[in-house]
């Protein structure tokens, strides 16, 4: 499925996403020999820059902890396959000169095939000038091209029906690749496994036996340097709307009529369609301030005074139809918070009283990241002479059980896909506008459209976030395990 002669063409690629995700990703690719033989990737960016300095910027976030001769050899090939081109953005002789480029390089290969994908790590501002120019200028005729962009895919559903819309005048749906990394995750991709392939998950997957889920996104860093986007932004456009909200609509589609990339999106969009646009009353907002010797968001000068932007958002979603009729699913993610940490917790229903007073409910937990791992919190007799019911938990930690399993990187899955010409784990125009159907009224609500803005909670730098949080989880009827019960994090890493 791979295609011979392919040119990989980065813009953007002295930018902060180039550098720390896509290239590393490629190289992770060459490294493991998951690219097309004989491809060639070309930076191309503003900066004017020779090609030692492009090689050091590109390689600069390559892992290589124990300066490994076999990975500085294999970068040093890495960077006899890369070159770079600087030009401007919105100036059409330099994609003219890109141009050139490209064929100089086409002009090797031994059959008229030309296979060009471009990766658009850039600003919003500059994405449409770019996708039009490259589609006038550097649209390859025998082959195949394909356009990878990466949110932010605007910031409601008007500007995002504007962007796309003129993304689609130069590209078709089939040739774009809109790009949610957390799509790439290994442990997101393993719910549709996980779910359709144990009747023993899949029978109680609904609101029968579940009481509520919680998709949680913790940061243990502020928005230190990129205070400047983050703002214009908050974290329900930064994390909500996009990641968790994936995170989601996987968890709760209903089973695809195979796993191909539209039924599988068919039905993700179906049960999008199903969630009730948010309302302020189940929304709660936080910003963090400075504590123990760490800034606060406003102490950041990147950061305009009394800015009201969120840091940290938790809100419920309602999936109206039969299966999750009132369950009720908490999103929530906060940047300065006490810990990194991305996971999925769904927790059943009580059991019924009677033969049991106090008892800790079931609960599922995927954990995304750090150290994957699938773990279920049930009850056991209490080993011994009594018969006592113990919260215990099935632990399915993957660095124990599959520990010869390397896992890839959410970039490294997702360019492989794009380069197979793969769209199932990319969103599509009509499950994006969706998403900002559902977002759109609290956005503007935030953003004070329709009256003030909302005032966030404080919390301090590297706590759990708002107090409040404790009484909105239970609100939904989030029960806490019996005092004493922790999972073992086991350190892993
Ligand atoms: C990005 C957000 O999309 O995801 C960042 O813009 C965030 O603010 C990042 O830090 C988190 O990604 P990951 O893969 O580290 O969980």
């Amino acid at each position: 499925e791979l295609r011979n002669n392919t040119i990989i063409i980065v813009f953007g690629a002295s930018g902060d996403l180039a550098k720390k995700k896509t290239f590393p990703a490629l190289f992770g690719l060459y490294r493991d020999g998951f690219l097309p033989e004989d491809v060639k990737i070309v930076g191309y960016a503003r900066t004017k820059m020779d090609e030692a300095e492009f090689y050091k910027r590109a390689t600069q976030y390559i892992k290589n902890p124990d300066d490994d001769p076999a990975i500085s050899n294999k970068i040093d090939e890495f960077k006899k396959i890369s070159t770079y081109v600087s030009g401007g953005y919105e100036d059409d002789p330099s994609f003219e000169v890109l141009e050139n480029r490209l064929k100089g390089i086409e002009s090797t290969y031994n059959s008229n095939e030309r296979n060009r994908v471009f990766y658009l790590a850039l600003p919003p501002s500059v994405f449409i000038p770019v996708a039009q120019r490259v589609k006038k200028y550097n649209y390859a005729t025998d082959g195949v091209n394909r356009i990878i962009v990466e949110k932010p895919f605007g910031k409601d559903l008007e500007s995002s029906r504007e962007l796309l819309g003129a993304l689609k005048q130069h590209w078709t749906e089939d040739e774009t690749f809109r790009i949610d990394h957390y799509l790439g995750k290994e442990m997101v991709k393993n719910i549709l496994i996980l779910r359709f392939a144990n009747i023993a998950l899949s029978s109680a997957w609904d609101k029968n036996s579940i009481s509520n889920v919680q998709i949680t996104f913790k940061e243990p860093f502020g928005t230190e340097g990129r205070g400047g986007y983050f703002d214009e932004f908050g974290i329900i456009r930064d994390i909500l709307q996009n990641h968790l909200l994936q995170v989601l609509s996987i968890l709760t589609m209903e089973r695809p009529v195979s796993f191909a990339a539209e039924d599988v999106r068919d039905e993700k969009v179906k049960v999008l369609r199903s969630i009730r646009p948010i309302v302020p009353h189940d929304t709660l907002l936080g910003q963090y301030v400075a504590a123990n010797g760490k800034p606060g968001y406003l102490d950041d000068d990147t950061v305009p005074p009394h800015s009201t932007c969120p840091t940290y958002a938790a809100t419920t979603l309602w999936i109206d139809n039969p299966r999750w009729d009132g369950v009720p699913f908490i999103l929530k993610a906060g940047k300065a918070l006490n810990e990194a940490k991305v996971e999925v917790r769904i927790q059943f229903r009580d059991v019924a009283k009677g033969i049991f007073q106090d008892i800790s409910r079931n609960e599922l937990v995927l954990r995304i990241q750090p150290s994957e791992a699938v773990y279920l919190k049930l009850n056991l007799k209490t080993p011994g002479l009594y018969t006592r019911a113990l919260p215990t938990e099935m632990d399915l930690t993957y660095k124990r059980r599959f520990s010869d399993n390397k896992i890839p990187e959410a970039y490294e899955a997702l360019i492989l896909d794009a380069l197979k010409g793969d769209h199932s784990n990319f969103v599509r125009h009509d499950e994006l506008d969706v998403a900002w159907k559902i977002f759109t009224p609290i956005l503007h609500w935030i953003d004070g459209k329709n009256g003030p803005r909302p005032k966030p909670l404080p919390y301090p730098y590297g706590s759990r976030g708002p107090k409040e949080i404790e009484a909105f989880i239970k609100k939904c009827d989030y029960t806490r395990s019996l005092e004493g019960y922790s999972w073992p994090i086991t350190n892993l890493a």
